[in-house]
C-alpha cells in the first residue's frame, strides 16, 4: 500500500468513534458501478449504495460528464431574485415523478436541510392560513431525519439527541412500529402494527389538541435505524387521521426517494399521498450534493398568494440552493434513472433480494431480518454487556473480506446499488453468512 500523504488526525469525521477509526482507518480511493477500491488496492463490493445514495453505481460518465461540462459553462449563479436554467429544469423533472398534486419543489443541500425546510413550509402554510397556532411538530421515535436541530428534534434516536439539550419546543414523537415478538422477520410489511397509528389521536391529539399541531413527519421505511418497514395499513391509517385533524403529513423520503422501494418514491409504491416530500441523496446519485422539498399546490398556493404582492413569501433558502453543478449531476441521473429503467429494475431484483438476505435466519446471533425494495437489515443479538461491539466487529470482517454493508448499533444495514446483479446479491449475503459464522467461534 502506498503511504498516506496526509495525516487523520484534524479531519473530525462526522457519526464516527473517532478514535477507533483512526487507529484502524477505512480509506476508500476510487469507485466504479458496483465496486469501490480501497487504499489497499482491494476492489469492496458496494452494499450500501454509499450511504444508501448512489442508486445507479459509482462514478457514471453520463453524470460525471454533465457536471465536468456544467463546471465550465456556469459554475455558480446566485438564486435569490436571480435565476438560471438548472433548478427550474430539475423542479420539472422531479414533479413528474411525484405522486398527487405534489407540483412545487424547493432546493437544498441536503436531507438535513429538507426536513428543517419542511417543518418551516409546514409552519409557515398554517399561519399564511391564519393557524398560526399550530406549531407543534411531530416525529416517531427511531425516525431520522438529519442532524439539523428541527430534524434532530423531530428524531427519534436517542444517542443522536443526548448530548444537545432541549432542542425545538413543541415537539412529540409516535411511537415507532418494531417488536421482535410480533413482526420479526417479516418478509416485507408487517401484518402486526397499524394499530400504533392511532396513537396519533389517542395520546399525542388527545393531549396537545389537534388545532395546535402542525405536522407529522416520518419516513415511509424507517432507514438509518435500521430498516423498519411500515405495517401493512399503517401509512394509510396516519394520512386518514392527518386529514380529519388537518394535520400536514411529511414523507421523509431522503433514503425511499429515486427508486429504492422499486418506485420512484415510496409515495408511489404505498399508494398514500403525503403533504410534503422531502428528498436528497440519490436526486443526484449522490455525485454533488442536493436534497429537495416538494410540496402540494395547495401548500405552495397559500403561502405565496398569501403574502402581500412584491414580498418574499418564505423568508427561507440557501446559497447554494439548485447549485448549477447539483442542478446538472440530477438531470443526468435522472435521465439515467430513466434509461435503465432502475426503479423497475429495482421492483424486479427485491424478490431476489429478499430471499437472499433471509436465507440468514439460521446464521449465528441473528434476532431478525427485515427487508422493503432494495432495503434490508439483520438485527444482531447483542454481545451482553458491549452493545454494539457483534455489529461493529460484522461490519470490519465483511469489509476485510471484500463488502461493504452499514451497521447501526447491532443492526446490519443493505442498500445496494440499483445495478447490483443476482450474482453480486448472492456474493454480498454469502460473505456476511461467513463473516457471521466466523465470529461466532470466536464469541459463542
Ligand atoms: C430519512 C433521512 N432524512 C434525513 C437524512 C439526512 O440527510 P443528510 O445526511 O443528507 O443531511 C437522512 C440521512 O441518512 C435520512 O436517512
Amino acid at each position: 500500500m502506498p503511504p498516506r500523504d496526509y495525516p487523520l488526525e484534524p479531519f473530525w469525521i462526522p457519526f464516527t468513534a473517532n478514535r477507533q477509526f483512526k487507529a484502524a482507518p477505512r480509506i476508500l480511493v476510487s469507485a466504479k458501478d458496483m465496486h469501490y477500491v480501497a487504499e489497499d488496492g482491494r476492489a469492496v463490493l458496494d452494499g450500501t449504495a454509499g450511504l444508501w445514495c448512489v442508486n445507479a453505481g459509482h462514478c457514471r460518465e453520463r453524470i460525471t460528464e454533465a457536471i465536468r461540462k456544467q463546471a465550465a459553462e456556469l459554475d455558480y449563479g446566485p438564486i435569490f431574485q436571480m435565476g438560471h436554467p438548472g433548478p427550474f429544469k430539475v423542479a420539472e423533472r422531479v414533479k413528474k415523478l411525484l405522486p398527487g398534486d405534489l407540483e412545487h419543489v424547493f432546493f437544498t443541500n441536503s436531507g438535513s436541510e429538507s426536513v428543517d425546510t419542511a417543518l418551516k413550509i409546514a409552519l409557515a402554510y398554517h399561519r399564511a392560513r391564519g393557524e398560526g397556532h399550530r406549531r407543534w411538530l411531530i416525529g416517531r421515535e427511531r425516525g431520522y431525519h438529519g442532524a439539523g436541530f428541527g430534524g434532530t428534534s423531530v428524531g427519534g434516536i436517542p444517542a443522536n439527541r443526548r448530548a444537545f439539550g432541549n432542542l425545538l419546543p413543541y415537539v412529540d414523537h409516535l411511537p415507532h412500529t418494531h417488536d421482535l415478538e410480533h413482526n420479526s422477520f417479516s418478509r416485507g410489511q408487517p401484518a402486526w402494527g397499524a394499530h400504533l397509528a392511532e396513537e396519533l389521536e389517542h395520546r399525542i391529539i388527545a393531549l396537545h389538541d389537534a388545532s395546535n399541531i402542525a405536522a407529522v413527519i416520518v419516513e415511509p421505511v424507517a432507514g438509518s435505524t435500521g430498516v423498519l418497514v411500515p405495517p401493512k395499513g399503517y401509512l394509510e391509517r396516519l394520512r386518514e387521521l392527518c386529514d380529519k385533524h388537518g394535520i400536514l403529513l411529511i414523507f421523509d423520503e431522503v433514503i425511499t426517494g429515486f427508486g429504492r422501494v422499486g418506485a420512484p418514491f415510496a409515495a408511489t409504491r404505498f399508494g398514500v399521498v403525503p403533504d410534503i416530500i422531502t428528498m436528497a441523496k440519490g436526486i443526484t446519485n449522490a455525485t454533488v450534493p442536493m436534497g429537495a422539498v416538494a410540496v402540494r399546490r395547495g401548500i405552495y398556493e397559500s403561502v405565496v398568494n398569501g403574502a402581500a404582492e412584491n414580498a418574499i413569501e418564505l423568508a427561507h433558502g440557501y446559497t447554494y440552493s439548485g447549485h448549477p453543478l447539483a442542478a446538472a449531476a440530477a438531470l443526468a441521473t435522472l435521465d439515467l434513472y430513466e434509461e435503465e429503467r432502475l426503479f423497475e429494475r429495482a421492483a424486479s431484483l427485491a424478490p431476489h433480494f429478499e430471499n437472499a438476505v433471509h436465507s440468514l435466519r439460521e446464521a449465528p446471533h441473528v434476532a431478525d431480518i427485515r427487508n422493503f425494495g432494495m432495503m434490508a437489515a439483520i438485527e444482531l443479538e447483542p454481545i451482553p454487556g458491549k452493545p454494539g461491539a457483534r455489529g461493529y466487529q460484522a461490519l470490519v470482517r465483511a469489509f476485510e473480506r471484500g463488502v461493504l454493508v452499514r451497521t447501526t448499533g447491532d443492526v446490519i444495514a443493505m442498500s445496494p446499488p440499483l445495478i447490483i446483479s443476482k450474482e453480486q446479491i448472492d456474493e454480498l449475503v454469502g460473505t456476511l453468512a461467513s463473516v457471521l459464522r466466523e465470529m461466532a467461534t470466536q464469541n459463542p
